[in-house]
């Protein structure tokens, strides 16, 4: 079927002592309990191609859960399980997180009653993968330590950069992996071969039984990729990217101006953050398609943010406005809102809103503490709504330039609590 081939001494080239001596003990083990065991999928792929990768996947021929229990007896780790996808994943003394698998669940360890054939079945778990270059495994056992499968040709295709799938319905079973081809096709200088690349361009309907949750890891995923751009771009040619995500497209300058510009600012946001508006970028179009990402929000804080951009935007403008009056309008305004609005407006070439909103949102940013609660309980106000309304003032008037001080700001909200008792005596 394929030419026998082993992968031992590049395994000792690309690994370290450690890795290679653990995976020695690895199929030890195996040999041990009667089974077999592979390292498998990217972890291959990426040795073939001389990439660092930590990832190590382990498919056994047996029940995972019980080798992985096994394993961590013997390396004095810790197993967790995760039921529902049939995996346990070893944690190693160092840290270390290996994924073990099994081939094949309905499988048990030392069944002495089945025929060993009923055992060769890392071949139906290589069939299930994506790309043949991800469809390949290197045996651990010990007289079999380094022996590869590849009856998908895969280092085939690694050394003519093609992104194959295994069969014609992989992506409609799986359309993420429609993403892991841009993906791969990006990060590898790979290009999807002639089917592949149509079976994409039929965008697969159960691209819209995906869960939002799953799209958006995915796009994550692409986020920590090097030329996230690109990817989009791609997607967009392929026609697929507005299935993925209703509403939006990769056009540039627009989006490639606003991608630099998240990606080269640091604001200081979580990770989250981050990829939320890395994906806004991609409903800056127009109005209409940037009220479509709210579709494609998953919970209210994602959607207030949304929410509040769009009203940014369609705010009235008025030439020469006071920065206190723009406090008035937006002191309720997420930073981030402010932020993303002014950039969107001069990524799309209007620059006296850009500016304005921007410069809002800067002195927003560096207004230092003027007054508090305290302050005014000392000056003998007792706890209300006018709390909000006087330190607003006091903001304002900042804003204005007509206080700069704590100080300032103390006797002028001083004043103001002083009209506002005098208003409720008379
Ligand atoms: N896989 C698949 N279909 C998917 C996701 C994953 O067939 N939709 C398979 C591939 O064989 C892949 C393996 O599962 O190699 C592990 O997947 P994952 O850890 O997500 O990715 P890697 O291929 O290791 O890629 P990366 O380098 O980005 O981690």
């Amino acid at each position: 079927l394929y030419e026998e081939e082993n992968a031992t001494q590049l395994m000792h080239e690309q690994f370290s002592k450690e890795t290679i001596h653990f995976l020695q003990q690895v199929g030890e083990l195996a040999d041990e309990l009667d089974t077999n065991a592979y390292m498998i999928g990217g972890i291959v792929r990426d040795l073939f191609l001389r990439r660092p990768n930590e990832d190590i996947d382990i498919a056994v021929e047996g029940k995972a859960d019980i080798f992985a229990e096994k394993a961590a007896e013997r390396f004095k780790g810790t197993v967790q399980f995760h039921e529902s996808f049939g995996t346990a994943q070893l944690v190693l003394p160092n840290g270390d997180k290996i994924d073990v698998t099994s081939s094949r669940t309905e499988y048990y360890l030392k069944p002495a009653a089945l025929p060993t054939v009923e055992r060769s079945n890392v071949q139906e778990d290589l069939a299930r993968r994506d790309f043949t270059i991800n469809a390949m495994a290197i045996q651990l056992n010990s007289g079999d330590f380094g022996r590869l499968i590849d009856a998908y040709n895969g280092k085939n295709d690694l050394t003519n950069k093609v992104l194959r799938t295994l069969h014609n319905l992989s992506f409609v079973e799986d359309p993420t992996r429609i993403l892991r081809a841009v993906r791969f096709e990006t990060r590898l200088g790979y290009k999807m071969d002639k089917d592949t690349e149509n079976f994409a361009r039929q965008r697969p309907t159960s691209i819209q039984s995906l869960s939002k949750d799953r799209v958006w890891s995915e796009f994550q995923h692409f986020l920590q990729e090097v030329a996230p751009g690109e990817m989009f771009a791609r997607l967009e040619e392929l026609d697929v990217l507005d299935a993925f995500m209703p509403g939006a497209s990769f056009k540039p300058p627009v989006v490639t101006a606003l991608f630099q510009r998240v990606r080269s600012n640091n604001l200081n946001v979580d990770e989250k953050m981050n990829t939320l508006i890395q994906l806004l970028a991609l409903f800056t179009e127009s109005r209409s398609s940037f009220e479509k990402s709210l579709l494609w929000m998953r919970s209210n804080p994602e959607r207030t943010l949304v929410q509040q951009i769009i009203s940014l935007y369609d705010t009235t403008w008025i030439k020469d406005v006071a920065y206190g009056a723009l406090h008035d309008a937006f002191s309720h305004v997420q930073n981030m809102s402010l932020w993303f609005t002014s950039r969107w407006f001069e990524a799309a070439d209007e620059s006296e809103k850009a500016y304005v909103l921007y410069t809002y949102f800067e002195k927003k940013q560096s207004m230092p503490e003027l007054i508090n609660g305290d302050d005014l309980r000392k000056f003998g106000l007792s706890p209300g709504p006018q709390y909000k309304e006087i330190i607003h003032k006091v903001e304002k008037a900042w804003f204005d330039a007509l206080l700069t001080t704590r100080d300032e700001a103390l006797s002028f909200a001083q004043g103001q609590v002083e009209a506002y008792m005098k208003q409720l005596n008379d």
